[in-house]
Protein backbone atom coordinates (compact mmCIF):
# COMPACT_ATOMS: atom_id res chain seq x y z
CA UNK A 1 0.00 0.00 0.00
CA UNK A 2 1.67 3.26 -1.23
CA UNK A 3 0.27 6.30 0.58
CA UNK A 4 0.57 9.58 -1.24
CA UNK A 5 -1.02 12.93 -2.19
CA UNK A 6 -4.34 11.46 -3.79
CA UNK A 7 -4.95 8.82 -0.89
CA UNK A 8 -8.42 9.06 0.67
CA UNK A 9 -9.57 8.36 4.25
CA UNK A 10 -12.21 6.62 4.90
CA UNK A 11 -13.13 6.06 8.90
CA UNK A 12 -15.10 4.25 11.28
CA UNK A 13 -16.36 6.05 14.22
CA UNK A 14 -17.63 4.27 17.62
CA UNK A 15 -17.20 3.37 20.89
CA UNK A 16 -14.72 0.96 21.40
CA UNK A 17 -13.47 0.34 18.22
CA UNK A 18 -10.13 -1.36 19.00
CA UNK A 19 -11.90 -4.85 18.15
CA UNK A 20 -13.72 -4.28 14.85
CA UNK A 21 -12.27 -6.38 12.06
CA UNK A 22 -13.34 -3.87 9.44
CA UNK A 23 -10.05 -1.68 9.11
CA UNK A 24 -8.72 -5.26 8.40
CA UNK A 25 -10.80 -5.89 5.89
CA UNK A 26 -11.08 -2.77 4.10
CA UNK A 27 -7.36 -2.26 4.17
CA UNK A 28 -6.42 -5.63 2.83
CA UNK A 29 -9.10 -5.20 0.19
CA UNK A 30 -7.82 -1.46 -0.72
CA UNK A 31 -4.46 -3.04 -0.69
CA UNK A 32 -4.72 -5.66 -3.08
CA UNK A 33 -7.17 -3.98 -5.40
CA UNK A 34 -5.15 -1.25 -5.82
CA UNK A 35 -7.65 2.10 -4.42
CA UNK A 36 -6.21 4.45 -2.97
CA UNK A 37 -7.92 4.30 0.25
CA UNK A 38 -6.77 4.14 3.56
CA UNK A 39 -9.19 2.71 6.39
CA UNK A 40 -8.83 4.41 10.20
CA UNK A 41 -10.82 3.49 13.36
CA UNK A 42 -11.83 6.61 15.39
CA UNK A 43 -12.81 5.93 18.67
CA UNK A 44 -15.28 9.09 19.21
CA UNK A 45 -16.36 10.48 22.87
CA UNK A 46 -20.31 10.68 23.85
CA UNK A 47 -20.08 14.12 23.08
CA UNK A 48 -18.16 14.92 20.02
CA UNK A 49 -19.71 13.19 17.53
CA UNK A 50 -20.53 16.23 15.77
CA UNK A 51 -17.24 17.56 16.08
CA UNK A 52 -15.92 13.90 14.40
CA UNK A 53 -18.38 14.16 11.59
CA UNK A 54 -17.24 18.19 10.89
CA UNK A 55 -13.58 16.88 11.06
CA UNK A 56 -13.95 14.14 8.50
CA UNK A 57 -15.98 16.90 5.80
CA UNK A 58 -13.24 18.90 6.53
CA UNK A 59 -10.55 16.72 5.81
CA UNK A 60 -12.48 15.45 2.88
CA UNK A 61 -13.01 11.84 3.96
CA UNK A 62 -14.21 9.36 1.35
CA UNK A 63 -17.23 8.37 3.54
CA UNK A 64 -17.29 6.57 6.80
CA UNK A 65 -18.88 3.85 8.48
CA UNK A 66 -20.78 4.56 11.92
CA UNK A 67 -20.94 1.35 14.81
CA UNK A 68 -22.27 1.47 18.20
CA UNK A 69 -23.26 3.34 19.71
CA UNK A 70 -23.85 6.18 16.87
CA UNK A 71 -25.59 3.72 14.35
CA UNK A 72 -29.08 6.08 15.56
CA UNK A 73 -27.40 9.52 16.63
CA UNK A 74 -25.43 10.19 13.75
CA UNK A 75 -29.12 10.54 11.79
CA UNK A 76 -29.43 14.00 13.10
CA UNK A 77 -25.76 15.04 11.37
CA UNK A 78 -26.96 14.17 7.91
CA UNK A 79 -28.39 15.66 4.50
CA UNK A 80 -30.40 12.71 3.39
CA UNK A 81 -31.02 9.11 4.62
CA UNK A 82 -31.22 6.56 2.34
CA UNK A 83 -35.22 5.21 2.30
CA UNK A 84 -34.70 1.76 4.21
CA UNK A 85 -32.20 3.12 6.32
CA UNK A 86 -34.32 5.39 6.96
CA UNK A 87 -37.59 3.06 8.15
CA UNK A 88 -34.75 0.59 9.83
CA UNK A 89 -33.77 3.72 11.84
CA UNK A 90 -30.13 3.26 12.02
CA UNK A 91 -27.24 4.13 9.51
CA UNK A 92 -23.86 2.42 9.32
CA UNK A 93 -22.33 3.71 5.95
CA UNK A 94 -22.17 7.47 4.90
CA UNK A 95 -20.98 8.57 1.77
CA UNK A 96 -19.29 12.26 1.65
CA UNK A 97 -19.75 14.23 -1.60
CA UNK A 98 -19.17 17.92 -1.81
CA UNK A 99 -19.63 18.10 1.45
CA UNK A 100 -23.13 16.29 1.26
CA UNK A 101 -23.44 13.54 3.95
CA UNK A 102 -25.97 10.78 3.05
CA UNK A 103 -26.67 7.65 5.08
CA UNK A 104 -27.20 3.99 4.35
CA UNK A 105 -27.62 0.80 5.96
CA UNK A 106 -25.33 -1.99 4.21
CA UNK A 107 -26.15 -5.17 6.81
CA UNK A 108 -29.31 -5.55 5.49
CA UNK A 109 -28.08 -5.08 1.65
CA UNK A 110 -24.57 -7.31 2.97
CA UNK A 111 -27.42 -10.24 3.83
CA UNK A 112 -29.67 -10.22 1.14
CA UNK A 113 -26.55 -10.52 -1.17
CA UNK A 114 -25.65 -13.40 0.43
CA UNK A 115 -28.78 -15.07 0.96
CA UNK A 116 -28.57 -15.11 -2.98
CA UNK A 117 -25.53 -16.27 -3.67
CA UNK A 118 -26.54 -19.16 -2.04
CA UNK A 119 -29.48 -19.33 -4.60
CA UNK A 120 -32.42 -18.45 -1.76
CA UNK A 121 -34.92 -15.81 -3.63
CA UNK A 122 -37.10 -14.31 -0.44
CA UNK A 123 -39.59 -12.99 -2.73
CA UNK A 124 -42.90 -15.30 -1.32
CA UNK A 125 -41.07 -16.85 1.25
CA UNK A 126 -41.73 -17.67 4.99
CA UNK A 127 -38.73 -16.68 7.52
CA UNK A 128 -38.65 -16.72 10.34
CA UNK A 129 -35.91 -14.12 12.87
CA UNK A 130 -34.92 -14.14 16.11
CA UNK A 131 -33.94 -11.39 17.75
CA UNK A 132 -35.67 -8.16 17.42
CA UNK A 133 -32.42 -5.62 18.19
CA UNK A 134 -30.52 -3.19 15.47
CA UNK A 135 -29.52 -6.33 13.09
CA UNK A 136 -33.15 -7.74 12.82
CA UNK A 137 -34.45 -4.59 11.89
CA UNK A 138 -32.19 -4.00 9.14
CA UNK A 139 -33.08 -7.38 7.80
CA UNK A 140 -36.66 -6.98 8.15
CA UNK A 141 -36.62 -3.96 5.79
CA UNK A 142 -34.56 -5.77 3.32
CA UNK A 143 -36.61 -9.25 3.53
CA UNK A 144 -39.69 -6.80 2.91
CA UNK A 145 -38.15 -4.72 0.33
CA UNK A 146 -37.11 -8.21 -1.62
CA UNK A 147 -41.45 -9.32 -1.21
CA UNK A 148 -41.22 -12.01 1.75
CA UNK A 149 -44.33 -13.23 2.07
CA UNK A 150 -44.41 -13.11 5.85
CA UNK A 151 -41.79 -13.27 8.77
CA UNK A 152 -42.21 -14.54 12.35
CA UNK A 153 -40.32 -12.59 15.08
CA UNK A 154 -39.31 -14.08 18.17
CA UNK A 155 -38.13 -12.04 20.70
CA UNK A 156 -36.28 -12.66 24.48
CA UNK A 157 -38.51 -10.00 25.53
CA UNK A 158 -41.86 -10.26 23.71
CA UNK A 159 -43.25 -6.85 24.33
CA UNK A 160 -39.72 -5.65 21.70
CA UNK A 161 -41.10 -7.89 18.76
CA UNK A 162 -44.92 -6.80 19.13
CA UNK A 163 -43.70 -3.24 18.80
CA UNK A 164 -41.41 -3.92 16.10
CA UNK A 165 -44.12 -5.81 14.20
CA UNK A 166 -46.44 -2.76 14.82
CA UNK A 167 -44.05 -0.37 13.52
CA UNK A 168 -43.44 -2.16 10.42
CA UNK A 169 -46.31 -3.52 9.63
CA UNK A 170 -48.25 -0.24 9.75
CA UNK A 171 -45.31 1.39 7.52
CA UNK A 172 -46.15 -1.14 5.08
CA UNK A 173 -50.01 -1.28 5.75
CA UNK A 174 -49.82 -4.92 6.06
CA UNK A 175 -49.72 -7.84 8.89
CA UNK A 176 -46.64 -9.31 7.27
CA UNK A 177 -44.49 -9.46 10.34
CA UNK A 178 -45.86 -11.57 12.90
CA UNK A 179 -44.87 -11.69 16.47
CA UNK A 180 -44.83 -15.61 18.20
CA UNK A 181 -43.34 -17.02 21.31
CA UNK A 182 -40.82 -18.93 20.71
CA UNK A 183 -42.74 -22.52 21.57
CA UNK A 184 -45.02 -21.65 18.47
CA UNK A 185 -42.34 -21.81 16.28
CA UNK A 186 -43.20 -24.65 13.47
CA UNK A 187 -40.43 -25.68 11.21
CA UNK A 188 -43.29 -26.77 8.78
CA UNK A 189 -43.74 -23.61 6.30
CA UNK A 190 -40.99 -22.04 7.12
CA UNK A 191 -38.12 -21.25 4.13
CA UNK A 192 -35.42 -19.37 6.19
CA UNK A 193 -34.63 -19.07 9.63
CA UNK A 194 -32.23 -16.06 10.48
CA UNK A 195 -30.55 -15.72 14.12
CA UNK A 196 -29.61 -11.74 14.48
CA UNK A 197 -28.91 -12.66 18.37
CA UNK A 198 -25.83 -13.05 19.87
CA UNK A 199 -26.83 -16.74 21.82
CA UNK A 200 -23.82 -19.13 20.64
CA UNK A 201 -21.39 -16.22 20.06
CA UNK A 202 -17.88 -16.97 21.31
CA UNK A 203 -17.50 -16.99 24.31
CA UNK A 204 -20.48 -18.14 24.94
CA UNK A 205 -20.58 -20.89 22.58
CA UNK A 206 -22.77 -23.85 23.70
CA UNK A 207 -26.01 -21.24 23.39
CA UNK A 208 -28.47 -21.89 20.57
CA UNK A 209 -31.13 -19.51 20.39
CA UNK A 210 -33.59 -22.83 19.02
CA UNK A 211 -32.39 -25.46 21.52
CA UNK A 212 -34.24 -28.73 20.63
CA UNK A 213 -35.74 -27.66 17.89
CA UNK A 214 -37.13 -29.69 14.76
CA UNK A 215 -35.99 -28.52 11.46
CA UNK A 216 -37.05 -29.65 8.50
CA UNK A 217 -34.37 -30.28 5.51
CA UNK A 218 -36.13 -27.85 3.21
CA UNK A 219 -35.22 -24.90 5.72
CA UNK A 220 -32.29 -22.91 5.35
CA UNK A 221 -30.64 -21.39 8.68
CA UNK A 222 -28.30 -18.87 8.92
CA UNK A 223 -26.25 -17.14 11.57
CA UNK A 224 -25.50 -14.14 11.42
CA UNK A 225 -22.57 -14.84 14.13
CA UNK A 226 -19.22 -15.41 12.40
CA UNK A 227 -16.97 -16.15 15.02
CA UNK A 228 -17.56 -19.13 16.01
CA UNK A 229 -17.43 -20.39 12.32
CA UNK A 230 -20.65 -22.53 12.94
CA UNK A 231 -22.87 -22.00 16.17
CA UNK A 232 -24.36 -24.52 18.10
CA UNK A 233 -27.67 -23.56 15.79
CA UNK A 234 -25.97 -24.23 12.36
CA UNK A 235 -24.73 -27.45 13.66
CA UNK A 236 -27.61 -28.78 15.07
CA UNK A 237 -29.60 -27.27 11.79
CA UNK A 238 -26.93 -28.75 9.41
CA UNK A 239 -26.90 -32.42 11.29
CA UNK A 240 -30.81 -32.23 10.53
CA UNK A 241 -30.54 -31.96 6.68
CA UNK A 242 -30.82 -27.83 6.39
CA UNK A 243 -28.29 -25.68 3.85
CA UNK A 244 -26.71 -23.54 6.62
CA UNK A 245 -24.99 -19.82 6.22
CA UNK A 246 -22.72 -17.86 8.91
CA UNK A 247 -21.90 -14.57 9.59
CA UNK A 248 -18.74 -14.18 7.30
CA UNK A 249 -21.36 -13.64 4.36
CA UNK A 250 -23.12 -10.44 5.35
CA UNK A 251 -19.91 -9.33 7.30
CA UNK A 252 -17.67 -9.64 4.52
CA UNK A 253 -21.20 -8.50 1.94
CA UNK A 254 -21.66 -5.12 4.01
CA UNK A 255 -18.09 -4.06 3.57
CA UNK A 256 -18.29 -4.46 0.14
CA UNK A 257 -21.63 -2.95 -0.28
CA UNK A 258 -20.57 -0.02 1.74
CA UNK A 259 -17.09 0.20 -0.95
CA UNK A 260 -19.33 0.13 -3.62
CA UNK A 261 -21.24 2.93 -2.23
CA UNK A 262 -18.09 4.89 -1.30
CA UNK A 263 -16.02 4.31 -4.52
CA UNK A 264 -18.35 2.71 -7.18
CA UNK A 265 -16.33 -0.46 -7.45
CA UNK A 266 -17.85 -3.54 -6.76
CA UNK A 267 -15.29 -6.28 -6.04
CA UNK A 268 -16.12 -9.84 -6.73
CA UNK A 269 -17.67 -11.58 -3.44
CA UNK A 270 -16.18 -15.13 -3.62
CA UNK A 271 -12.43 -13.19 -4.88
CA UNK A 272 -12.59 -11.09 -1.81
CA UNK A 273 -13.48 -14.16 0.34
CA UNK A 274 -10.50 -16.03 -0.65
CA UNK A 275 -8.58 -13.31 -0.15
CA UNK A 276 -9.55 -12.63 3.26
CA UNK A 277 -10.53 -15.97 4.69
CA UNK A 278 -7.60 -18.05 6.91
CA UNK A 279 -6.08 -14.82 6.77
CA UNK A 280 -8.09 -11.92 8.67
CA UNK A 281 -11.65 -14.56 8.98
P1 LIG B 1 -27.82 -5.90 17.27
O1 LIG B 1 -27.61 -4.50 16.76
O2 LIG B 1 -26.63 -6.79 17.13
O3 LIG B 1 -29.07 -6.51 16.74
P2 LIG B 1 -29.18 -5.28 19.73
O4 LIG B 1 -29.90 -4.16 19.03
O5 LIG B 1 -28.65 -5.04 21.09
O6 LIG B 1 -27.95 -5.76 18.87
O7 LIG B 1 -30.17 -6.55 19.75
C1 LIG B 1 -29.79 -7.76 20.31
C2 LIG B 1 -30.94 -8.76 20.17
O8 LIG B 1 -30.50 -10.00 20.67
C3 LIG B 1 -32.17 -8.38 20.94
O9 LIG B 1 -33.30 -8.86 20.26
C4 LIG B 1 -31.97 -9.13 22.27
O10 LIG B 1 -33.17 -9.49 22.93
P3 LIG B 1 -33.89 -8.49 23.98
O11 LIG B 1 -34.72 -7.55 23.15
O12 LIG B 1 -34.69 -9.37 24.85
O13 LIG B 1 -32.77 -7.78 24.71
C5 LIG B 1 -31.33 -10.40 21.76
N1 LIG B 1 -30.51 -11.04 22.78
C6 LIG B 1 -29.39 -10.56 23.34
N2 LIG B 1 -28.90 -11.42 24.25
C7 LIG B 1 -29.76 -12.46 24.28
C8 LIG B 1 -29.82 -13.69 25.03
N3 LIG B 1 -28.87 -14.01 25.91
N4 LIG B 1 -30.85 -14.52 24.79
C9 LIG B 1 -31.81 -14.20 23.88
N5 LIG B 1 -31.81 -13.07 23.15
C10 LIG B 1 -30.80 -12.22 23.34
Amino acid sequence: MTINNNTRLIGLIGSPVEHSLSPSIHNALYDIFDMNFVYMTFDVKANELQKAVEGMCALSFAGFNVTIPYKQEILKFLDDIDEEAKMIGAVNTVTLHNGNLKGYNTDGMGFIEGLKRMGFNPLNKDVAIIGAGGASRAICVYLLKEGVRCIYLINRTHQKSLELAKEFNSQYNSEIIIPIEKQELKCANLDLIVNTTPVGMWPQIYGNPLEDFKFCAHTVVVDIIYNPKETRLLQEARRQGCTVQNGIDMLIGQALESIKLWTGIDISYNHCKKILEGNIL
